[in-house]
């Protein structure tokens, strides 16, 4: 059986702009070498849509009319991007799809954002929807507030479809206005390594997160009347307000202030190819999110502590939403090996749980094949 369409739709990594996306703020993300691949073909009827992974080992069938929130956590991501898709055009009839995979899931590289995307994508191009990258990325993002019940940002799913080989975007997340950075780490490469932990309260300290640094920000925002945007205030404000905010929403806008500047600083130290410049912001970018932000765990704080006594590490942090999931590592190419004999014995003495990794580099978004 032949397939009309053919996606690849890629995973992201972040440099450095963590849970500043929410917030009005910049991050410094791309598009990487891991994709879920999806293959679909219009089958004819009304509103059948059967949807087959190998990756996730199992098929299930949807009723474009009939869309309820699935058991699997993958069928919510399918399945809110059709119900966007309803909410917004008839065009979509029954199809049948094939998906595989090479991002790995639970990692902290969005794997989610890669399959709305592609879905997406895939699905306009099939039934000649009509519709923009940039609709589509807000379609897949309304798709995970309102099915899979996480109120992200909109950063994985614009750097998933906007992605460019070999650079990272510097998204402005209140305008999304963007620029491509060319990056190229000369000797250094990008290494992800996997704690193979994903702690079960990250969709809910998520959210809590964003309830809380929205919080801080009406108190400051108020006291100085000002437009309630995370764009409106200075460090001066926040510091003002100290004592109204509390040791806890004190510390979450000031990461965010602090983490905005970082994500701008790491885009003009890769503008100038200072890649040492870059790898401290990380540091700094990492320490924010263990004890400011509080989205870190023992098993990434691990893995950023030991980068830091390696030479051939310029910089290391946690990705994504956290708890869990990968670091990110600049490492010099020629000690990649070493240092994963290293490291990946010590994790294990630590946690009993063993490490995975890839090496990856900025690539190409959401795409036919
Ligand atoms: C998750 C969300 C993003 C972003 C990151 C944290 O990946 O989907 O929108 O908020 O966490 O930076």
């Amino acid at each position: 059986m032949t397939w009309d369409v053919s996606i690849a739709s890629p995973g992201r990594i972040n440099l450095i702009g963590e849970h500043t996306d929410y917030n009005d703020g910049f991050v410094l993300p791309a598009a990487i070498d891991r994709h879920i691949f999806l293959k679909l073909r219009s089958n004819g009827t009304k509103s059948r849509c059967t949807i087959k992974s190998d990756g996730f080992e199992n098929t299930f069938v949807a009723d474009l009319y009939d869309l309820k929130p699935g058991t699997e956590g993958w069928h919510d991501y399918v399945l809110g991007v059709l119900r966007e898709l309803q909410l917004l055009t008839q065009g979509v009839k029954g199809f049948d799809c094939s998906i595989t995979t090479d991002v790995p899931v639970g990692s902290g590289v969005s794997s989610s954002a890669a399959l709305e995307c592609g879905l997406a994508y895939g699905l306009n191009e099939l039934f000649d929807l009509g519709l923009d990258k940039r609709r589509l990325i807000h379609l897949c993002q309304r798709a995970e507030h309102n099915f899979v019940g996480t109120q992200c940002g909109i950063m994985d799913q614009f750097a998933s479809m906007m992605g460019k080989e070999g650079h990272s975007i510097l998204l402005d997340c209140k305008s999304l206005e963007h620029e491509y950075i060319p990056t190229h780490l000369d000797s250094y490469v990008i290494l992800m390594l996997n704690t193979n932990v994903s702690h079960n309260l990250a969709t809910s300290a998520y959210n809590t997160r964003r309830e809380e640094s929205a919080s801080a920000l009406r108190v400051v925002a108020e006291h100085f009347g000002v437009d309630p945007s995370y764009r409106s205030i200075t460090r001066g404000m926040v510091d003002a307000c100290a004592g109204k905010l509390g040791e806890v929403l004190y510390k979450r806008c000031s990461y965010i202030l602090e983490e905005n500047q970082r994500v701008l600083d790491a885009a003009d130290a890769l503008r100038r190819g200072d890649i040492v410049a870059l790898g401290e912001l990380l540091y700094k970018s990492h320490l924010g999110q263990r004890i400011k932000y509080e989205v870190s765990c023992p098993e990434l704080d691990f893995l950023v502590d030991m980068a830091k006594e390696e030479k051939s590490v310029l910089g290391a942090r946690m990705v994504g939403g956290g708890f869990g999931g990968c670091t990110l590592n600049i490492i010099h190419k020629d000690e990649v090996e070493g240092y994963l004999k290293k490291v990946s014995g010590a994790y294990y003495a630590k946690f009993e749980i063993a490490l995975s990794h890839f090496i990856t580099r900025p690539s190409q978004g959401t795409r036919l094949i």
